[in-house]
């Protein structure tokens, strides 16, 4: 699809844009968590289980979010599905099933398990979670490529970041992304991201956590991804989200 777009002549660019011809989505790099605690195959939690992912697979792609339980008691189970906030909802869609899909492949028969992919993530537990910030559960990726002065650099990935934060925590979709000019003709790609079960306030709470982390963990790395199980960091010097 990219290949045959670099062949539309360029007074047509801008005709094609309306059409949200996205950038290419990427379901074949994730990252998963699973529980230890398991449930019993074919038993009630099994059930509310494939319940459930069946519901956040067919309507988290309408608004890009979806959350919800099943079950009562003992046997009740809690989940959330969320797609980036640039990505339409066939692309949703495409991601949230192969998420459901592989998250029960990898975490077969377990209570708890979160995916992430670059443009969804799915969400599980027998614990009531929902409202509440997982600040238990991160996963970080980074560039293997460091910039020569990082404490410079950090400084500017912070700034962008906290910049996103502040729109992004009042924002409904609990979403913001952009680009900032840093020296030596580079271009800084910013987004963060909240899961939309999470108030406002809890939303700004869950951001400052994971941006607190790119100091200690990504000191000059020119690329990271922070997710989390109630919000989601990541910036790149390549853009990777649709303006
Ligand atoms: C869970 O399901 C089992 C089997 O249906 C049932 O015996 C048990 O009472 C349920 N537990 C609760 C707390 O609802
Ligand atoms: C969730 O599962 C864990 C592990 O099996 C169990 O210890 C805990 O009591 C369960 N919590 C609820 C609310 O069912
Ligand atoms: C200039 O940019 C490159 C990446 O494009 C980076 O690796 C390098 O460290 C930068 N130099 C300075 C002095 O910031």
């Amino acid at each position: 699809m990219s290949c045959s777009r670099l062949l539309i002549p360029l007074y047509l660019l801008s005709i094609s844009l309306l059409f949200q011809l996205g950038l290419a989505i990427d379901l074949d790099s994730y990252s998963i968590y699973c529980s230890q605690s398991s449930f019993l195959a074919g038993g009630p939690y099994n059930k509310n289980l494939n319940n459930l992912v069946r519901y956040l697979d067919s309507k988290t792609p309408l608004t890009g979010f979806g959350s919800g339980s099943q079950g009562l008691g003992q046997n009740r189970t809690y989940g959330l599905a969320l797609c980036r906030g640039d990505i339409n909802s066939r692309d949703c869609k495409a991601c949230v099933d192969q998420a459901s899909n592989e998250i029960q492949k990898v975490c077969k028969l377990k209570k708890e398990a979160i995916a992430w992919y670059d443009v969804c993530m799915l969400k599980y537990s027998n614990l009531s979670f929902l409202g509440k910030i997982d600040n238990k559960n991160w996963y970080f990726e980074e560039s293997t490529n460091f910039w020569s002065n990082p404490g410079y650099f950090n400084k500017e990935v912070i700034q962008i970041l906290s910049t996103l934060q502040k729109e992004a925590y009042v924002s409904p979709k609990m979403y913001a992304a952009g680009a900032l000019e840093i020296g030596n003709s580079t271009t800084l790609y910013g987004l963060v991201q909240c899961t939309r079960d999470l108030s406002s306030a809890n939303c700004n709470i869950c951001l400052e956590e994971a941006i607190g982390a790119v100091t200690p963990y990504f000191h000059g790395s020119v690329g990271g991804k922070i997710w989390g199980g109630s919000c989601n960091v990541r910036y790149e010097i390549y853009p990777f989200f649709n303006a």
